[in-house]
């Protein structure tokens, strides 16, 4: 099979406007929320990211209408689904097919769902979400690979979650939107996404209150009826744009976003010496000073630094003379990718698994890369915008997973960057490749 590599000549200054697509941690679980929903939604602002068609064809597999029906615009009629079973090759892909246990759950009360898949950064249990259901009244099994979940009824309770998990909150809201009383879930996520979720169903008649706090409420409804809804901009693609600017000592308009989504990064980046200009929509992101100030950075869930940001993060801090220190805190093993940024040259130790050493200053060269899962593979595009000379980067079904037109839009802003056909396959992408 051919495969795909990006190949992009490093020094160019990043210039112009850039404007952000739909947020694809929302819309893959907005997508799968509409299950819950008797009748047709209509969803915008949807990226075309491979993980966006690989759910559509799930939700279709259970008897639901789902489609692209405009450039951004995604229509799901789930009125006679047929089955509550999401199970195949294309589940066990992605992260987000966790939804269809909560999802399928709310809406049939059963649910056989294969264990989720997504990028590997250490173990992705699922105890929360199964937590969150047991409390509701649901009995679950995990059978050759599969997730079994069955009520009689589901009955609103109190969940507290152990860890903050985006997943469980969203899957817990999932099952108990159309479960009887009131549920609350305590320490529940407060991610962006989470709300947005919320906001989706209540827009087609949920109520859900306090989505963006620690304390989330739900009180079940009979049933949900269908509507239109637009998915908010992709926080991670934004940030991802504003630091690959930094990194080229460009100026960029990073547009259609939600500035307060960026907080933690844009005091980050203000802390290193990057200029920041806020408007209602947009971020300039431009050069202030020629050398960037070192900083350390620990991933926190929402508001702090997100985790999804920290590997383009870490490949900036390359940049800023000094030693500069990235502690992750929310998985256990995502610093994968630090072999191939010291390949470019990066002088980055790994004390522990949940903390990186940059000793920074030095120049990055170009190199043959991998992207080892999708925002590893952001930070090999960020590192090779950098360097001097080509890089080339393989593994590009990663960054499709999460990045719509990236190329395209990286062109727009001055970058050399192509993508090819590989074939053969190099060597060393036989042993360096994909778990
Ligand atoms: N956790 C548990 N038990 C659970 C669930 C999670 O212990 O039942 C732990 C995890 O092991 C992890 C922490 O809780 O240490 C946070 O996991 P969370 O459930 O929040 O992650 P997720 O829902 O699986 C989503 C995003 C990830 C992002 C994380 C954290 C989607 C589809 N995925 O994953 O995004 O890293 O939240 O913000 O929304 C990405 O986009 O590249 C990506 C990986």
């Amino acid at each position: 099979m051919n495969d795909e590599k990006m190949v992009i000549l490093g020094g160019v200054r990043l210039r112009g406007e850039v404007k952000i697509s739909g947020a694809k941690n929302s819309a893959v679980a907005v997508l799968v929320a509409s299950i819950l929903v008797n009748g047709k939604c209509v969803i915008e602002n949807v990226p075309r990211v491979s993980d966006i068609y690989n759910l559509i064809g799930i939700i279709k597999s259970l008897g639901c209408e789902a489609d692209f029906v405009g450039d951004d615009t995604v229509e799901i009629d789930c009125s006679e689904i047929k089955s509550y079973k999401a199970t195949g090759a294309a589940v066990r892909k992605i992260r987000a097919s966790s939804y269809f246990m909560g999802a399928l759950l709310g809406r049939l009360h059963k649910a056989s769902v294969d264990l989720p898949g997504g990028c590997d950064f250490g173990v992705r249990p699922i105890d929360q979400h199964l937590k969150g259901f047991k409390a509701l009244g649901a009995d679950s099994d995990i059978e050759y690979g599969v997730v079994n979940i069955t009520a009689d009824k589901l009955v609103g309770d109190t969940v507290y979650m152990d860890v903050v998990s985006v997943g469980a909150t969203i899957d817990v809201m999932l099952a108990a939107v159309l479960a009887e009383g009131m549920t609350v879930i305590e320490s529940a996520a407060k991610e962006p996404h989470v709300v947005d979720v919320a906001n989706f169903l209540n827009s087609m008649g949920a109520n859900i209150r306090g989505a963006g706090t620690d304390v989330i409420k739900i009180r079940g409804v009979k049933e949900l009826h269908g509507g239109s809804f637009s998915v908010i901009p992709d926080q991670i693609e934004a940030g991802t744009f504003m630091i690959a600017a930094a990194a080229t000592g460009g100026d960029v308009l990073v547009n259609n976003i939600i500035p307060k989504h960026m907080e933690s990064l844009s005091a980050k980046l203000e802390e290193m010496g990057v200029g920041i200009e806020e408007f209602d929509e947009a971020i300039r992101v431009f050069v202030k000073q020629p050398e960037l100030r070192r900083c350390n950075v620990k991933t926190q869930p929402y508001p702090g630094f997100p985790t999804d940001l920290q590997p383009p993060m870490l490949t900036l801090l390359t940049k800023a003379k000094g030693t500069s220190i990235m502690t992750e805190n929310v998985w256990e093993n995502r610093f994968q990718y630090v072999s191939e940024l010291n390949r470019m040259g990066a002088y980055i130790s790994l004390e522990d698994s949940d903390e990186a050493v940059v000793e920074g200053g030095s120049k990055l060269v170009g190199a043959p890369v991998c992207a080892k899962d999708l925002r590893a593979g952001a930070a090999m595009v960020v590192a090779a915008l950098m360097a001097d000379g080509v890089t080339e980067i393989y593994n590009l079904k990663y960054i499709d997973r999460g990045y719509e037109n990236f190329e395209k839009k990286l062109k727009k802003l001055g970058a050399q960057i192509t993508r090819r056909c590989v074939n053969p396959m190099p060597d060393f992408l036989k042993t360096a490749g994909e778990k």
